[in-house]
């Protein structure tokens, strides 16, 4: 009796379209189950990512959560929790997190994962388990090139000068301090403040409620640790008020007062970003952005410093899940961390 048995998969099998994202897939007739093409994809983004920036994964019938987390977590790295949130996102399952929960009419701005924090993952992969009816891309940016596109002085000013984030949590605006730091004891907070070189305070509201507010020094570029490269790493344009509409920006100075506003973002010293500086960012940020449509099934696996991500409006019903690995931590900046230069 002959016993079938299947081949295994060869590089020949798959198609691989060079670019950011750099597109993998099976060929027409090729039998690629994920299970089979793993070992393969493995090599491509060992041989591929830290040139490109991105791999699209399409075509390899990933079709549960599960499936999604073992792929990423089968590139040799644990993956990580999601600590010291910007935005609300709930856990689906074991290190699989939903993208940025943010009503679906609105975009969100290109940026790479908690670069306003000095620790980051490496890695992020994404995975559409279901593709929106209309709209709902993440389209994605060379942070390479976005670092050469802009002035050359005003890069110097802000890697010299760094950033100073501010947030203010709570007050019924923004995430609550309990969801940012995933504990409601204040000691747990101060313990990861701590570590991390955030300053913290604590203020009760008219209302009695515990409020917190974090100011944190960091990087406006970086260098990657493997390739040597400098990329534009912040998010500035995000946590700027400016980032609002202005009846928004107006309402919440009335209501809470300038110094409240639940997130801003200052030069290292405290000194105001310029305008100008902001619509330029904005600007070049626009001319680099990359975007292609999601297939439900497909993962994206970016270079978390390498490439930039952002999201689209869309309409109906969407699902995209984002596992991260690798933490990264930079030493301390500019003034070592204590929030407070002398100098600006
Ligand atoms: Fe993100």
């Amino acid at each position: 009796m002959t016993m079938l048995s299947t081949p295994p998969l060869a590089l020949a099998d798959l198609r691989v379209e060079p670019g950011l994202p750099t597109v993998v897939s099976p060929r027409a007739g090729a039998d690629a189950s994920l299970d089979d093409a793993t070992p393969l994809l493995q090599q491509i983004a060992e041989e591929r990512l830290e040139r490109t920036g991105g791999l699209l994964f399409t075509g390899f019938r990933i079709q549960s959560i599960d499936a999604f987390q073992s792929f990423a977590a089968s590139f040799g790295h644990p993956l990580i929790g999601y600590e010291f949130a910007s935005t609300p996102r709930s856990q689906v399952h074991g290190a699989v997190y939903t993208s940025t929960e943010y009503p679906p009419h609105r975009s969100i701005p290109l940026h790479n994962e908690q670069s306003y924090t000095r620790e980051w993952p490496l890695r992020i992969w994404f995975h559409c388990a279901l593709a929106a009816r209309s709209g709902g891309a993440t389209p994605i940016a060379d942070s390479r090139a976005i670092y050469r596109a802009f002035d050359p002085a005003l890069v110097e000013r802000f890697a010299s000068r760094e950033l100073l984030y501010v947030r203010n949590f709570g007050q019924g605006l923004d995430l609550p301090w309990e969801q940012a730091f995933g504990s409601d004891d204040p000691a747990v907070v101060e313990r990861i403040c701590r570590a991390r070189g955030i300053q913290c305070e604590w203020r009760d509201s008219e209302d009695g409620e515990l409020l917190l507010r974090t100011r944190e020094r960091c990087q406006a570029v970086a260098r990657h640790p493997r390739t040597g490269e400098n990329v534009w790493f912040n998010q500035a344009h995000l946590f700027h008020l400016s980032s609002l509409d202005e009846d928004m920006q107006q309402a919440l100075i009335d209501s809470v007062g300038p110094e409240n506003v639940p997130r801003n973002v200052y030069y290292g010293c405290g000194a105001p970003l310029e305008a100008d500086a902001l619509a330029q960012i904005r600007g070049v940020l626009d001319e680099q952005r990359i975007a292609f449509p999601w297939q439900t099934g497909d993962v994206l696996m970016l270079d978390n410093m390498l490439t930039a991500h952002a999201r689209d409006p869309f309409e109906g019903p969407r699902k995209v899940v984002v596992a991260m690995a690798q933490t990264y931590r930079t030493g301390d900046v500019g003034d070592g961390g204590t929030g407070e230069p002398a100098w600006c």
